[in-house]
């Protein structure tokens, strides 16, 4: 795999990941797929837009000096001549780096972000990196929105785990469809797939109405000793399901996999879900 970096790119690809239910995995996916996509050779900077409670530099063990409160409070000031990238945080490990902008520190600088920085920030970065990855909070703010509509690709995470989470994911996805956004454009994901569960799969795709694009397993192990060390699965030195799955689902962004779509399989006939909801 080359890790030669290309030439300087004119439209970066935005990919957000976003869910309406927190916890769902959004912040491991998208710390994962920048390492992979760093590691391929791309120019990749992942923005914390969980602003108020954004997990990516725990997830990378950073401390930022700067965040995007700092690039809003420069636009204030200077415009359109704030440079980003003097805003960014490093993550490095062996050959592997790619860019931060962390989540602002304080809630109150959470909280006064308007969104029209943060659209500006990101087309800045467009120019710059190949791949802009947008780790966001579970909600449908004018953030989220301002995001959505800049996306090249949604990541719609999901897990089955209770009704209530299923009846949101299912809000999510019918709004989405609501605001028109083409439906290529959307990537349903569903993580932990084997947890234990009494939910069918097919029952669940059929109340959304979307099969699922891919399936990511459930790997608790994995998924705190990651945590714990800092490291994203996919530079692990252990090889795991979950890392070689979000492999995969890098692979099937950048389009080096021509694997048919890969839906979840029914666990069970039952189709009391179903029910419940028609
Ligand atoms: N596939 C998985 N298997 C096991 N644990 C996971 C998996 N994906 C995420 N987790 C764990 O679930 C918790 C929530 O994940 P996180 O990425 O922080 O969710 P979100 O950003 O959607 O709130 C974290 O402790 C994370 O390590
Ligand atoms: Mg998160």
């Amino acid at each position: 795999m080359s890790t030669e970096k290309r030439p300087t790119p004119v439209n970066g690809i935005v990919i957000t990941f976003f869910s309406t239910a927190s916890a769902v995995g959004k912040t491991l996916v998208a710390c994962n797929m920048a390492s992979e996509l760093a590691r391929e050779g791309y120019r990749v900077c992942l923005a914390d837009f969980d602003l108020q409670f954004g997990d990516v530099c725990n997830y990378l063990h950073l401390e930022p000096l700067r965040t995007l409160a700092d690039v809003q409070r420069t636009m204030q000031v200077e415009g359109d001549s704030c440079r980003v990238q003097d805003f960014l945080t490093p993550y490095q490990n062996g050959d592997v780096s790619f860019s931060v902008l962390a989540a602002p520190k304080a809630l109150e600088e959470a909280y006064n972000i308007h969104h029209d920085y943060a659209v500006r920030a990101i087309r800045k970065l467009q120019t710059q990196y190949d791949y802009i990855l947008i780790d966001m909070a579970s909600m449908f703010s004018t953030l989220n929105l301002a995001m959505l509509d800049l996306s090249t690709i949604v990541t719609f995470l999901g897990i089955v785990d209770f009704i209530p989470t299923i009846k949101n994911m299912k809000i999510g996805m019918d709004t989405l469809k609501m605001l028109g956004y083409d439906k290529n454009k959307i990537r349903l994901v569903l993580n932990r797939s084997d947890a234990k569960t009494r939910i069918s799969l097919s029952d669940v795709q059929k109340l959304l109405g979307e099969p699922f694009y891919h399936v990511l397993p459930n790997d608790f192990r994995a998924a705190s000793q990651s945590l714990r060390e800092g490291i994203p699965l996919v530079l692990a030195k252990d090889h795991t399901d979950l890392g070689d799955a979000l492999k995969a689902l890098v692979a099937r962004y950048t389009n080096h996999t021509t694997a048919p779509a890969e839906t979840a399989k029914a666990q069970e006939e039952s189709s009391w879900l179903s029910r419940i909801f028609s």
